[in-house]
């Protein structure tokens, strides 16, 4: 029997819970493939949907949250292959449609398109062992899951073109440093943390969070004045919801809200 390509667990108790998903090709340092990326693309929809799920967690193993694209898959195609199937674009984004938060916990490698996949989550929170870089440019070619575009955003010109020009991989005290992942954490302690800042999202109002994500979003894909209208449009419209009349209650009343989703 094969090994199936993700693991997807549940974890939490409240009304709404955290689904984890594992990259799992371990004898592959998790290097993505085709298929692996269609799983998962089809897991983040489902627990998207499912009005349950409060927030979404990927994971890799000790070793590698993701050492890549497939090296082995790619090393076959030409350009009229990758340009016909539409390589990446086809289905390696799906992540991007995803309205819930997503966090990624990286330990291990989190190399090309495993460091391409943890910048499409919302933040990275990273064990101390974790080592990210865009190495591409060793195998004669470019991130190309949007890595030099997203890393910029992240960490700025200078370090991104020292990381892209170079291939070295940075550690993840480098990491922090330059604003790519938000918390690092032990190893040992890599789960317990992301679902704990999982499980606090999870307590907050589902359309709040939607929201909130879209407008940080909005800051990497325009401009300062355009982010900042729509910001204000959505931070008028949230006025609208049960949720902000119950938070606010609940505030001035000293009671924990009770968020309906609505
Ligand atoms: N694709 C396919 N297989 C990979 C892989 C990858 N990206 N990374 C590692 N592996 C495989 C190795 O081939 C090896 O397999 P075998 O045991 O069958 O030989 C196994 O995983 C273990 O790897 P190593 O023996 O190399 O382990 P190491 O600890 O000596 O080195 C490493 C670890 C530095 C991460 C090294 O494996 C490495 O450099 N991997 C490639 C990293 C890379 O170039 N990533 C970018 C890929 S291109 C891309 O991602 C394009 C894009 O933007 C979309």
């Amino acid at each position: 029997m094969t090994e199936p390509l993700i693991l997807t667990e549940i974890h939490g108790d409240g009304a709404r819970r955290t689904a984890l998903i594992r990259i799992n090709r371990p004898k592959q340092l998790n290097a993505l493939n085709d298929a692996l990326m269609v799983e998962m693309g089809q897991a983040l929809i489902g627990f998207d949907r499912d009005d349950s799920i409060g927030c979404i967690v990927i994971t890799g193993n000790e070793k590698a949250f993701a050492a890549g694209a497939d090296i082995a898959a790619m090393a076959k195609y030409d350009y009229m292959h990758v340009h016909q199937t539409e390589y990446i674009t086809r289905n390696w984004e799906t992540l991007l449609q995803v309205r819930k938060p997503v966090i990624a916990a990286v330990a291990g490698f989190a190399l090309g398109g495993g460091c391409e996949l943890a910048m499409m989550c919302d933040f990275i929170i990273a064990a101390d062992n974790a080592k990210f870089g865009q190495p591409e440019i060793k195998l004669g070619i470019i991130p190309g899951a949007g890595g030099t575009q997203r890393l910029p955003r992240a960490v700025g010109k200078a370090k991104t073109m020292d990381l892209v020009l170079t291939g070295r991989m940075m550690d993840v005290q480098e990491a922090e440093r330059s604003g790519l992942v938000s918390r690092v954490v032990p190893a040992d302690k890599l789960l317990e943390e992301a679902l704990a800042a999982a499980a606090a999202i999870c307590a907050y109002s589902g359309p709040s969070l939607a929201l909130a994500k879209a407008c940080v979003n909005k800051a990497f894909e325009g401009g300062l004045r355009d982010g900042i209208d729509h910001e204000r449009r959505i931070f008028h419209s949230l006025f609208a919801t049960e949720d902000q009349k119950e938070g606010m209650d609940a505030f001035l009343n000293k009671r924990a809200p009770r968020f309906r989703q609505r």
